[in-house]
Formats: structure tokens, sequence, C-alpha cells
């Protein structure tokens, strides 16, 4: 099986790298920009052509959501247009399309998990634009999965653990918000999920699933931050503050956590807690 990863440089993207050459039977092919832009359909084809692509996961996206707000035109480019380029690809090629979304398609009001089929009601463009970027694969991939994250992190990239390392060891004091619920993920887990599920799949039936994927557990961002300073042993303090303290450009969601039960029963998945996530990511890394 010939598989096309987008957005092979990002931090899900370089977790698929890791794991590809540890599995056989199926062949991946990494692209990002500038050799491979999702939004571009001459360049989507002739990728998906070259390698006789019979999946494509697509971990591109606009992932900036402050910047968002400034740059709806971006945003919407990679995050809506570009799904709807790759889903043209799939469905040309009779391909499975495999593709990332987000927890902040929610608006945050609830107070359980969020299941697959409950009401969106996106806070900013980003979530409305991978919202958006969701109906375009819905509306044209003959077989797909869509499956939504929360909080990646990872050692490749920028993300919230890094810059916490980071001002951990300059500052003595830092706030950090306790008023959003959610649950990280380790990029490299749900990477794990994904090669699972794609060695899996049964290349004859058509799929047209929506999944929630994130670590166990639950947490506020200041959570989050103390268990980074305590597994590092890093001095600095932190202190809870809410998000009226702390503002953004962009709106987020007060409370964010995926119920997985859907994705964990059809697949047979074992997720990890993110505690568990965050302590082997941090003995490994950075
Ligand atoms: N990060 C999170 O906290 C989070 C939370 C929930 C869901 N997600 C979703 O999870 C997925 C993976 O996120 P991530 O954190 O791995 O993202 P990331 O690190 O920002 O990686 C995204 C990659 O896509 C590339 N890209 C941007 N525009 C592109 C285009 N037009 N064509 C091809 N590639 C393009 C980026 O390149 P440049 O860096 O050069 O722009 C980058 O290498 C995304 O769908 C994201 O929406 C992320």
């Amino acid at each position: 099986m010939n598989i096309l990863v987008t957005g092979g440089n990002g931090q899900l993207g370089s977790e698929l790298k890791e794991l590809a050459a540890r599995h056989e039977g199926m062949t991946f092919f990494f692209y990002d920009l500038p050799l491979l832009d999702i939004t571009d359909r001459a360049m989507v084809h002739r990728v998906c052509g070259e390698h006789a692509v019979d999946a494509i996961v697509n971990c591109a996206a606009y992932t900036a959501v402050d910047r968002a707000e400034d740059e709806p035109e971006a945003a919407y480019r990679v995050n809506r247009d570009g799904p709807e380029v790759l889903a043209e690809a799939a469905k040309e090629r009779h391909a499975l399309l495999v593709h990332v979304s987000t927890d902040y398609v929610f608006n945050g009001e609830s107070c359980t998990p969020y299941h697959e089929g409950d009401a969106v009601s996106p806070l900013g463009v980003y979530g409305q634009s991978k919202w958006e970027g969701e109906e375009k694969i819905r509306a044209i991939a003959p077989s797909y999965m869509i499956v939504r994250t929360s909080w990646l992190y990872s050692s490749h990239g920028r993300n919230f653990v890094k810059t916490m390392l980071r001002l951990g060891s300059e500052r003595d004091e830092l706030k950090v918000v306790f008023d959003q619920a959610g649950t990280p993920t380790l990029a490299a887990d749900l990477a794990e999920a994904l090669v699972s599920m794609l060695s899996r799949y049964d290349r004859e039936h058509t799929y047209a699933e929506t999944y929630h994927y994130s670590n166990e557990g639950v947490c506020s961002w200041y959570d989050f931050a103390r268990a980074v300073m305590r597994a590092r042993q890093l001095p600095c303090r932190v202190l809870p503050v809410g998000s009226g303290e702390y503002p953004t450009k962009a709106k987020r969601p007060h409370y964010s956590v995926l119920d997985k039960g859907k994705i964990k029963e059809h697949w047979n998945l074992e997720i990890p807690h993110w505690q568990d996530s965050l302590e082997r990511m941090l003995k490994r890394c950075c």
C-alpha cells in the first residue's frame, strides 16, 4: 500500500516519519511545502499519480490559532480548500483519505466529553476553517476517516510543552490559564494509532467515519504546565489565572475533552494517559 503523508515536516508528520520505516507492507511518501502544497491541484494530482497512492494522510494544516483571526484567507485556503483538493485526488484514485482535525470545532459549553456526532460551533477562524475542511471531505471523498485530536505536542516543532520548558528555565514565575480543560495528545501516540489503523484497514470497505483521539485523562493548561515543571524539576512557580486575565486574539473553548470510545472500540486501541505520555516524551528529548 502506497501512502502519501502531507505536512510531513510538522509535529504529527515527523512522528509518522519516525514510525514509517518499521512497518512492512506500507510504503510512505512524505511531502511538505514547497514540494507539495495541498492547495495546488496540479501538484497534488501529479504527486498522487507518481507514487500510485492508495491512501493519503493529511497532516498539513494552518495551525496558528491566533494568527488565523488576522489571516482568515490563509487559514481557509489551507484548512478548507486543501482538504477539498485532497478529497478530489482521493476520489480520482479510489484512495482512502485520513484527515486530522481538531477539538476546536466545539464551543466548549459542554461539561461532558464530546462525541463525534455532537453539534459543532467553532469559536474562531481556525476551528471554523477546520470544520469546513471536514465537510468538504464528507462531501467528496469516497472513503475517509476524519480524526479529531486536541492539544498536540511532540519533540518536533513548536508546542506548549517546549514553550513551558523554555520559560520554566528562564523565569521564576509563570501564569497559566486554569479554566480551559482538555486533554494533551502526544503526537507520537496519535501517529502510532494512525499507522495501526492503516495497517488493518480493509481496502474493500468504504469508510465514512469521524473519530476522536487524544490521550486519556483531563487537565487544564495550568495542570499541564505544572506537570512539565515537576517532571523536569524546574523551580519555576506556576500560578493559575482565568482566561479573562490572559486575553488572546482567538477565543478558545473552556472545555474540549473528546470522547474516544468509538476509535478505541472500532480499532481496539489502547490509549496512554497524558501524564504517562508526557513523562515518556520528556525522558527521550528536549
Ligand atoms: N497542534 C495542535 O495543538 C493541534 C490540536 C488539534 C488538532 N491539530 C491538528 O493536527 C494536525 C497536525 O498538526 P501539527 O501540530 O502536526 O501541525 P504543524 O506542526 O503546524 O504542521 C503542519 C505542517 O503543514 C505544513 N503546511 C502548511 N500549509 C501547507 C500547505 N498549503 N501544503 C502543505 N503543507 C502545508 C506546515 O508547513 P509550515 O510550517 O511551513 O507552515 C507544517 O509543516 C493538523 O490538522 C492540526 O489542525 C493540531
